[in-house]
């Protein structure tokens, strides 16, 4: 795909933040490089400086699975840090990073160097990109399920479904808001357009396992050999199961279930996994 991409910028103020005002300094935890393929939790409690100056410079990705922050290493090792985000989805106000020497980013202005998803306006261009590429593909199909979290997938699918004047029906499976704030969230983004939104496969909310989700993660692995994690793909894939067995997807439909990616979520979930198989 020949698209715009959103490169997070690790730019931003240095914070000098002022310990004399706080009843005591946070304690300092120093992330290092796992050994390869090993998964490391870290848990968290209260007032934290994560010092990240030593993995800085080395290849990772910071994935938000529920309250917990990833980040994986291009060793296949993990960092897990939980809880690093409240209810809210903000990341927890008593935690800093330390990510150079002389460079200290509060919990704001990290999630603000690394945003957690690309849903703004140029975002969105990548899957208006991709509904372009589809409809090359294949312009005869019935509907196109796709999960929605922050909305920037769907958004520019519909916005690019728009353009092309395509009579097909978008479906968006919520996996973390309902689907009054989804829809909103769809309109926010790509300006009048309507989608259709589900959020049966939500379950009791982001990111937390549901007995439907795991079954559609088996099912798809043992029938189609496709594996899904089980935040967005795998709460997607629920919603579709339940929608053929309801009847509202009928067998003459061609249905094309897109598949975001993300499975290194899947590792978050490792003893989940497990249990489920
Ligand atoms: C696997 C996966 N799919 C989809 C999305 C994004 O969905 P949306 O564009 O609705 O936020 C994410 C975002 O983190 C993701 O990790």
């Amino acid at each position: 795909m020949n698209a715009p991409f959103l490169i997070a910028q690790a730019t931003g103020p240095e914070v000098a933040t002022d310990f004399s005002a706080q009843s005591k300094p946070p304690r300092l935890i120093k992330i290092a490089r796992p050994q390869d393929n090993q998964a490391v939790t870290v848990h968290l409690d209260g007032n934290t400086k994560l010092d990240l100056s030593d993995v800085a410079s080395d290849k990772i990705t910071f994935v938000r699975v529920g309250d917990r922050l990833v980040i994986l290493f291009d060793n296949q090792a993990t960092v897990t840090i939980e809880p690093a985000f409240g209810p809210d989805g903000q990341i927890l106000g008593d935690i800093t990073f330390q990510v150079g020497p002389d460079r200290q980013l509060s919990g704001a202005e990290f999630a603000a160097a690394f945003p957690v998803g690309g849903s703004n306006s140029t975002g969105i261009l990548g899957y208006v990109v991709a509904a372009q590429e589809l409809h090359d593909q294949r312009p005869d199909i019935d509907k196109i399920i796709v999960p929605v979290g922050s909305a920037g997938t769907a958004a520019g699918l519909a916005a690019g479904i728009k353009m092309l004047n395509w009579p097909v029906t978008l479906v968006g499976a919520c996996v973390s808001h309902t689907e009054t704030e989804s829809r909103e969230d769809v309109r926010r983004l790509a300006g009048d357009i309507d989608i259709q939104v589900t959020d049966r496969a939500v379950g009791p909310g982001y990111g937390i396992p549901t007995e439907e989700m795991w079954a559609a993660v088996r099912l798809f692995a043992a029938t189609e050999g496709v594996t899904l994690e089980p935040v967005y793909n795998g709460k997607a894939a629920a919603a579709l199961v339940d929608m053929i067995r309801n009847g509202e997807i009928g067998d003459d439909e061609t249905v094309v279930f897109l598949h975001t990616g993300g499975l290194p979520g899947l590792f978050a979930y490792a003893p989940d996994l497990t249990a489920s198989v």
